[in-house]
């Protein structure tokens, strides 16, 4: 079996495995965990059609009782609708406390049913399947669960930690290009906060391909030293959460450094027409404002800024904030951050590659400045 990670928080240890293949070892290590009740897989239109059907066939050869349910695929899904949707199907069908919820799919599924678990019965197990860059290295780890408000995203929500997180890699092979490069701007930014190893290699790995000049080529899983050196960055990308995690559960001190680039990136994301930027692209548009505000004021040196320009060009991603996007727009945004503590916004600025530092007294005039210019 592949080496794995784990959490340990108050609320409970997990094991979190990364790689090639890992939904194969699904029905060993639910069993290894003691995991035994009924599976209530839950998944999206398109990971259902790609692996929703293959998975719950061996989980039933493998002796499990196993529901399947297909939300659509989206954003929208987050919502009061769809949480529902999954209470009618798992109570209708008489749900019990020892039974485990499957998250087979992106951040989205992964936070409505995480949310289902949490909240069904008062609380019943769920196991995290993550088969998008973004959902590996972020949103399967950590416990975050929820859906979105009319009023807002993610404002309705609870905190549950999952039993088992468990990525396979090569779900990644028909993720679409965007969505992985996306995915990237996450690893690229636990490189930056935390592991200048990390950061570095993805550096290696893009001038031997030579994704410097042309941005990265998509997965292939044709190529299996590279789909084995890619599964290994993020592995490490994993571990960065997993630490953080293990630190700060509930997010009161520490694990406000995974917000790095969000401030801005956030607030970008959601001044964007039609939500036209997906989150990844937002954060990498955020972490390059914010290297920029470190780098002005003197906090890092100038050149960690073109350098991680550069790697997150080679990984795919522009830093360029969106042509008629008014700076002071995206500051008022920036200001009602969830991370604003007594009306000041608390930065995540670099001072290194790999490393961070918080602070709350960066002037008004230098993020307009680095925004408007
Ligand atoms: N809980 C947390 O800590 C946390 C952290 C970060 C983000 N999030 C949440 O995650 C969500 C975004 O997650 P996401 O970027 O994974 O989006 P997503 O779940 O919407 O997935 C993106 C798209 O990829 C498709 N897809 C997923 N896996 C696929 C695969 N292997 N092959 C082909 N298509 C596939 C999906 O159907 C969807 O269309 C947001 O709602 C965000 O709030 C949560």
């Amino acid at each position: 079996m592949t080496p794995e990670l784990g959490v340990t928080t108050a609320s409970g240890a997990y094991p979190v495995i990364v790689s090639a293949g890992a939904l194969e070892q699904l029905p060993e290590r639910l069993g290894a965990l003691g995991l035994r009740g009924v599976l209530w897989l839950v998944s999206d239109a398109a990971v259902a059609a790609a692996y929703g059907a293959a998975l719950a066939a061996r989980l039933s050869q493998a002796g499990y009782q196993v529901q399947h349910c297909t939300v659509p695929s989206g954003e929208a899904s987050k919502s009061q609708e769809q949480l529902w949707r999954l209470y009618d199907w798992m109570i209708g069908n008489g749900v019990e406390r020892r039974d485990v919820v499957l998250a087979l799919g992106g951040g989205v599924v992964g936070d409505l049913a995480g949310y289902a678990a949490a909240t069904v019965l008062r609380g019943i197990a769920v196991v995290q399947l993550p088969t998008t860059l973004l959902a590996m290295v972020d949103a399967a780890v950590g416990g975050k669960t929820g859906i979105n408000h009319p009023l807002g995203k993610n404002l309705i929500g609870a905190f549950h930690q999952p039993r088992l997180v468990l990525a396979d890699t090569h779900t990644l092979a028909t993720l679409p290009r965007r969505e992985l490069c996306a995915g990237w701007a996450e690893v690229i930014k636990h490189g930056v906060i935390r592991e200048a190893g990390l950061f570095a290699e993805l550096e290696q790995l893009a001038a031997q391909r030579g994704w410097t000049e042309t941005g990265f080529s998509g997965w292939n899983a044709e190529d299996p030293e590279l789909t084995g050196r890619l599964t290994a960055l993020i592995r490490r990308a994993v571990a960065v959460k997993v630490e953080v995690v293990s630190r700060d559960e509930r997010e009161q001190g520490e694990r406000i450094i995974l917000n790095y680039g969000h401030t801005i990136g956030h607030a970008v994301e959601a001044l964007v027409d039609d939500w036209a930027l997906l989150h990844g692209e937002a954060v990498a548009i955020g972490m390059h404002a914010e290297a920029r505000i470190a780098a002005a004021m003197g906090l890092c040196d100038p050149a960690l800024v073109e350098r991680q320009r550069r790697l997150l060009a080679a990984y795919g991603l522009s830093v360029t904030l969106p042509a008629n996007l008014d700076p002071e727009a995206v500051l008022t945004l920036a200001l009602r951050d969830k991370k604003v503590r007594a009306g000041r916004i608390r930065w995540v600025l670099p001072t290194a590659v790999g490393n961070v530092t918080v602070r709350d007294d960066v002037p008004e005039t230098t993020v307009r400045a680095v925004l408007g210019g």
